[in-house]
């Protein structure tokens, strides 16, 4: 048996296998933030198709906190319902059903007063203000507030969004925070608001409530070390807090060659020898067999698909009878499609919906 079908035992999650759906947003959901029925169909087809643990595009935790129009919320207990049926969607096809809570600090789409970890320029000419300690803490609240409504809902556990930008991100990331109070300047206060977050939760569901975070492995900071040496900082309070797994992702992974595979495997193998305790997941062009083997090999503990399952969704069942890897080829036109044709996801729908189409074409001509 492959490795990745092994099941593994988290703290209080037993998942099937080791293969998760990283968060995707789909561009399914309304722009009310609810679920739409395409989007429990691609749970429903994702949980058949054998992935273990499914995690959600980001959902936003607070209102004026969102980065899409076309974003679940979670930010309300009216938005709980459609998780509920989602789990149970996943969990019908054996698979555990984890959100992802995120908000999009400066990123945010629905208020004109953009604020950040510390104060900004923004692109065509925007400014973002410097987030006040009560805002901090609000914000916070509505994290733990979200996942208390999503334990009621009957998910399997929440994931931060602690990456690619989005808020929590940047107040890890020297790059982006400043700050000379208690949430900045040093690596223990960049992590309090991960830390206050965390403990926040365990106190509002319960120590066995579980909690996952996906991280950066690397920044943009003019002292990469720095940010080296601090996220070695946060992956031992990650232990220490008991967090079920950390996914590792980093700051660049949109802007890869289209060819490259693993591009974080090498980094996040050395953090597995230092965390041997601490269950791991990798992300960032996983697209064969072979990588996936890889990176459990190199001892990482779970490996992490968006794109590829974007391609394919079917994808473990294809590896299973032979087939070596996705269709994927990283063109991350997935990012634009959707906007252009609604409901398709990757070029390689595209080219079947425009084969079908030239097929019903033909069909009415000779008719
Ligand atoms: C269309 C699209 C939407 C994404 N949405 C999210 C998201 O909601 N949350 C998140 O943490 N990452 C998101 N990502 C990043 C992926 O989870 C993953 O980290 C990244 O695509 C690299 O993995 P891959 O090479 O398997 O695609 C998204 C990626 C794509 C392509």
């Amino acid at each position: 048996m492959p490795k990745y079908q092994e099941p593994i035992n988290l703290a209080h999650l037993q998942p099937k296998n080791r293969i998760i759906r990283s968060a995707t947003h789909s561009f399914l959901p309304d722009e009310q933030g609810y679920m739409t029925e395409a989007e429990y169909s691609m749970y429903e087809k994702l949980a058949e198709c054998g992935v273990g643990t499914i995690i959600s595009g980001h959902c936003c935790v607070r209102q004026g906190g969102r980065a899409n129009l076309e974003q679940v919320n979670i930010w309300g207990d009216g938005f709980a319902d459609q998780f509920t049926r989602a789990a149970d969607i996943c969990h019908a096809g054996g698979a555990l059903f984890l959100p992802q809570l995120s908000h999009a600090g400066p990123r945010a789409i629905d208020t004109e007063d953009l604020a950040d970890v510390s104060q900004r320029d923004l692109k065509k000419g925007r400014h973002a203000r410097e987030l006040t300690p009560e805002e901090i803490k609000a914000i916070e609240g509505s994290f733990i507030a979200a996942a208390q409504r999503l334990q009621k809902a009957g998910v399997d556990g929440v994931q931060l969004h602690g990456a690619h930008s989005y808020l929590l991100s940047r107040f890890l990331d020297p790059t982006f925070n400043q700050r000379t109070d208690s949430y900045g300047n040093s690596e223990e206060n960049r992590f309090r608001i991960l830390e206050e977050i965390i403990t926040g939760i365990r106190a509002a569901c319960g120590g066995d409530f579980p909690i996952a975070l996906k991280i950066n492995i690397d920044s943009k900071y003019e002292d990469p070390e720095l940010y080296s040496r601090s996220l070695r900082f946060y992956l031992t309070r990650c232990q220490a807090l008991g967090l079920e797994f950390v996914e590792l992702s980093g700051v660049d992974f949109i802007n890869q060659p289209k060819d490259a595979t693993l591009y974080y495997l090498e980094q996040a193998a050395a953090l597995k020898k230092e965390f041997p305790q601490l269950p791991l997941a990798l992300v960032g062009g996983v697209r064969s067999l072979q990588d996936i083997e890889k990176a459990l090999a190199e001892g990482l503990d779970l490996v992490s698909l968006s794109r590829g399952l974007i391609a394919d969704p079917d994808l473990l069942i294809k590896l299973q009878i032979g087939g070596e890897k996705s269709r994927c080829v990283s063109c991350s036109r997935c990012f634009v499609l959707p906007h252009l044709h609604p409901g398709i996801r990757c070029v390689w729908a595209w080219k079947e919906v425009k084969a079908q189409q030239k097929q019903q074409d033909r069909k009415g001509e000779n008719s």
